[in-house]
């Protein structure tokens, strides 16, 4: 068996090197004996073809070796993924939420954050879940990858010794913006992330509130707050605005206050802007509060 201390992520590198090396090998004793049978059957020294019926050795000779070199090629991968799917007891639980098209991460102690920060050198449970579509749990540098189905929960767990920040990706195609579902990992240390981890959102002032709850529900996605044009209007300058929209296939003009902002972004299928998709989720779990702080926040980006 593996020794306990290797991360799930150094297994799967240890058994990518072993069948890498073994095709190697393979690779280069296939060229040498090419470019022998080249030398040696060369039609100068061979003219006349013999035929040969049989070779009880050679046919032995070929199927115990590849049966030797698959065996543990099995072996390390079967014992790599089991270590992949046991967490170790004293894991740190986190679930990681995907929905279009972002992704949050809830901590025990009802922290929310829109990137997974986790202290350096600890086992971390990550139970993964969708709000919505298929997504997949993505960290190239932790060798990980797993799938978010909608209505089940699935796992996984890492552990990280080097401080530093990973990029999250989503690896399921999951609609417009699926490129747009990347995020961060950052491994801090035991201190630091204690510090961030204790620390309560309550000193947060009410636009910014909103501003991270924009983050949550993954709206940045689609609505730049710069003015660039994404698959939603930008939300710059947006307050207050007159704003031509598509109601059961009429124009309108709508004033872009608070009660119409809210509406909205509670029914996102009532008035679409012309010219855009309507591919705007309803969103989840949105607190009024979360809600009001939103559009204070959009309002300071006039
Ligand atoms: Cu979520 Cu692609």
């Amino acid at each position: 068996m593996y020794p306990i201390f290797l991360s799930p992520g150094d297994q799967i590198d240890q058994t990518f090197l072993f069948i890498i090396g073994v095709s190697l090998v393979i690779l280069l004793g296939l060229v040498l004996f090419t470019l022998f049978c080249l030398y040696k059957y060369h039609h100068s020294r061979n003219s006349q073809a013999e035929y040969i019926q049989g070779n009880l050795i050679l046919e032995i000779t070929w199927t115990v070796i590849p049966v030797l070199l698959v065996i543990p090629m099995f072996y390390f991968g079967w014992s790599g993924f089991k270590a992949s799917r046991t967490v170790p007891k004293d894991a740190f639980p986190v679930t990681a939420i995907a929905k279009q098209w972002a992704w949050r991460f809830e901590y025990p102690n009802g922290k929310v954050y829109n990137e997974l920060w986790v202290p350096q050198g600890k086992p971390i449970k990550v139970s993964i879940v969708s709000e919505d579509v298929l997504h997949s749990f993505y960290v190239p540098a932790f060798r990980i990858k797993r799938d978010a189905v909608p209505g089940m929960e699935n796992f996984t767990w890492f552990r990280q010794d080097k401080i530093g920040t990973y990029t999250l990706y989503c690896a399921e195609y999951c609609g417009l913006q699926h490129s747009e579902m990347i995020t961060q990992i950052a491994v801090l240390s035991p201190g630091e992330f204690e510090n961030w981890y204790s620390k309560a959102d309550t000193s947060l002032s009410i636009p910014e509130r909103g501003l991270k709850a924009l983050r949550m529900q993954g709206c940045l996605s689609c609505h730049s707050l710069d003015g660039t044009q994404l698959s939603a209007p930008t939300f710059k300058g947006l307050f207050g605005k007159e704003t031509i929209v598509i109601k059961d296939g009429m124009e309108i003009t709508v004033h872009e206050d608070i009660t119409h902002l809210k509406s909205s972004i509670l029914d996102p299928q009532m008035d679409i802007v012309k010219g855009f998709p309507p591919i705007m989720p309803t969103p989840k779990g949105l607190s009024n509060d979360d809600l009001d702080a939103m559009i204070e926040f959009i309002k300071t980006l006039r």
